[in-house]
């Protein structure tokens, strides 16, 4: 549990502002601070414990500790942080003015420009950094010109992943085991093919080895880059040894990031050529950049939440009756087709379902900033912390996003959540998208460019599904029942009835 926090009111009511206190914590002796946090965080504590078994001990939801990785060949990454885990005091680290955002993605440890073609791409760069502007209204520019086709994209890749799945699951391989069907790869493939196609225009069939290949070659180019600082559960020491101790190269994916740069600059040379055209951006840097936003940002996003997504749908059944009579309500009269304006104005239990994942898992767990100068972070309840210039702050979003203070039930997973006008004021405090759902991207900020259509895009997976579906269930990661879509006589009637009316 997180600790409480004083009330508001009962702060008010003492009605003066307590002056900043010193952070809770410390960071031990040097060499062996780091590395009990360092083994508390891969090996003894999951990544939620080591969070909160530190804010129950400090009864503190801000305090110092250090995070891997650190010790020994991590030269030069300073692993002290102020760990950050209320909904109220996050917020610092969405405020340009306070926090430098400057090569602190993943942390104090950056794995370097040898994973992006020696580019610095757009999200290493700091708002202050005249190229940040560049680079990032690029990339929404490329957003909004992909906006025509993307539903149609992604609706015609999750057709065939369905298909795959389909396929799959009726194979008879002559054993009473119930069928089943993983949908892992399947949704992998499927992210791939549609991000290229519908954000660079670029078309994976054309290049065979890319079609089949490309989201592998995702997949551990985005390992070696994440790696060192994730838990993977690996025999211990072997994982602290071989994972955890030191960066991993980068010139073990050159060649398969080789292939994929080629492929964006002949399939996307009219991206790349925009790029340039439009916002002086080079070639290099162009490509460097669109394939950051396509395998990290985007294709390492979806990968780590859409298949969450399923799953939990999956494993609710109450729930998932009422999505899909939500689903079908929305599909009448539109041919079955879901564009953005369905999803956003037809489905507002989908939405809210969606949004409740986005909180209970967010899929970037750690946000970190650098104080550009010395303030005082505020919390609930008139708690306030003096931060020195330089210290680096790292908000852990899973507790952040159960706080107390914030959310009614905020352990449990509430479809309804964000439903009606208590549900819209609720959206100013989910931050899955490094800033608050109300707020938008921007030049000048660092929140995820894609903020909208994430969500919209959410949305038309599970659409998509129960179009197919009456009913599905999830183990894992594989689906364990697939029971096709009969026309129900409401629904055909409906139909009809929409139909004659034209
Ligand atoms: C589930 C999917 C996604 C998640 C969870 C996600 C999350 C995030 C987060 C947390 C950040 C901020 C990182 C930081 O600075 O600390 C971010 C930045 C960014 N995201 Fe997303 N994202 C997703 C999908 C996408 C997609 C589909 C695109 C574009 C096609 C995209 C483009 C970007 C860009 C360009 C930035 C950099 C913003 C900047 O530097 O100012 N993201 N994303």
């Amino acid at each position: 549990m997180l600790p409480s926090f004083v009330s508001p009111t009962a702060s008010a009511a003492a009605s003066v502002t307590p002056p900043p206190r010193p952070i809770p914590g410390s960071y031990g002796p040097p060499v062996l601070g780091p590395l009990r946090d360092r083994l508390d965080y891969f090996w003894f504590q999951s990544q939620d414990e080591f969070f909160r078994k530190r804010a129950a001990a400090h009864r503190s939801t801000v305090f110092r500790t250090n995070i891997p990785p650190t010790f020994p060949f991590f030269v030069g990454v300073d692993p002290r942080v102020v760990a950050i885990v209320d909904a109220a005091a996050f917020t610092a680290l969405f405020d340009p003015d306070l926090v430098d955002k400057r090569d602190i993605l993943i942390g104090p440890y950056n794995p370097g420009a040898g994973f992006t073609g020696g580019t610095r791409v757009g999200v290493y760069l700091d708002t202050q950094e005249e190229e940040h502007a560049r680079v990032k209204t690029f990339a929404m520019d490329l957003l909004h010109r992909s906006a025509r086709t993307w539903s149609a994209d992604f609706r015609a890749s999750v057709g065939a992943m369905l298909d795959a799945v389909d396929a799959e699951f009726g194979k008879d391989d002559g054993s009473d085991k119930k069928p089943s069907a993983s949908y892992l790869v399947p949704l992998q493939q499927c992210i791939f093919r549609f991000l290229c196609k519908a954000f660079v225009g670029a078309d994976p069939s054309a290049d065979w080895l890319v079609d089949n290949f490309g989201f592998t070659i995702l997949d551990i180019w985005l390992a070696l880059q994440i790696l060192p600082t994730q838990k993977i559960g690996l025999v211990q020491p072997l994982e602290e040894l071989l994972i955890h101790s030191f960066p991993l190269p980068s010139f073990l994916i050159w060649p398969g990031y080789y292939v994929l740069y080629r492929f964006i600059e002949k399939h996307g040379a009219e991206a790349v050529a925009y790029a340039e055209a439009q916002h002086g951006i080079g070639k290099k840097d162009a490509i460097n950049n669109i394939l950051f936003v396509l395998g990290f940002n985007a294709f390492g996003g979806f990968s780590v939440f859409l298949p969450f997504l399923v799953a939990k749908v999956g494993g609710a059944p109450a729930l998932r009756e009422r999505l899909r009579d939500e689903v079908r309500r929305a599909m009448v009269g539109k041919d079955g087709e879901f564009g953005f304006a369905t999803v956003r104005e037809g489905m507002p239990l989908v939405r809210s379902t969606v949004y409740e994942m986005l909180r209970m898992q967010p899929p970037v767990p750690l946000q970190f900033g650098r104080a550009r100068r010395d303030f005082v972070l505020r919390s609930h309840g008139g708690a306030a912390y003096q931060v020195s210039a330089g210290e680096v702050l790292c908000g852990y979003q899973p507790l952040a996003m159960r706080d107390p203070e914030v959310f009614e039930r905020p352990e449990e997973f509430v479809p309804e959540r964000f439903l009606g006008d208590e549900g819209a004021r609720l959206l100013q405090h989910l931050f899955w998208s490094n800033g608050p759902e109300t707020a938008q991207p921007g030049p000048g900020n660092k929140q995820c460019a894609a903020k909208e259509v994430v969500v919209d895009t959410a949305c038309m997976l599970l659409a998509e599904l129960f179009r197919r579906y009456d009913d599905f269930e999830v183990e894992g990661t594989s689906f364990t029942k697939l029971v096709k879509r009969q026309a129900s006589p409401s629904v055909a009637q409906a139909a009809a009835a929409a139909g004659a009316q034209q």
